[in-house]
């Protein structure tokens, strides 16, 4: 299970939601989450935390905490996944 709580405020984390990785940036306690796939060829995007980033390591597309495209290859940002709040927890 994930809690909002595992998250710093304003950083992003990869976090096991309902069995599958998810991208999640906590937004001063808004949660906002996407799916790790980079859209570009589906290679899994990592938080990068001095830059406050979404990364892709195969072929260097960027984006935003807010799943926004920064930089392509990529000529979309990231698919936003639906979660529900219960509590402290992210669930599906
Ligand atoms: S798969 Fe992410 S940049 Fe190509």
């Amino acid at each position: 299970m994930a809690s909002i709580n595992d998250i710093p405020k304003g950083k992003g984390k990869i976090v096991n939601i309902g069995g599958k990785d998810t991208a999640v940036f906590n937004d001063n306690g808004t949660v906002k989450a996407f799916y790790t796939k980079c859209p570009h060829a589906e290679c899994h995007v990592n938080w990068n935390d001095k830059e406050n980033t979404w990364d892709c390591p195969c072929h260097g597309s960027r984006f935003e905490n807010d799943g926004t495209l920064k930089k392509g290859p990529s000529t979309q940002g990231l698919y936003p996944m639906d979660i529900k709040m219960d509590g402290g927890e992210i669930t599906r």
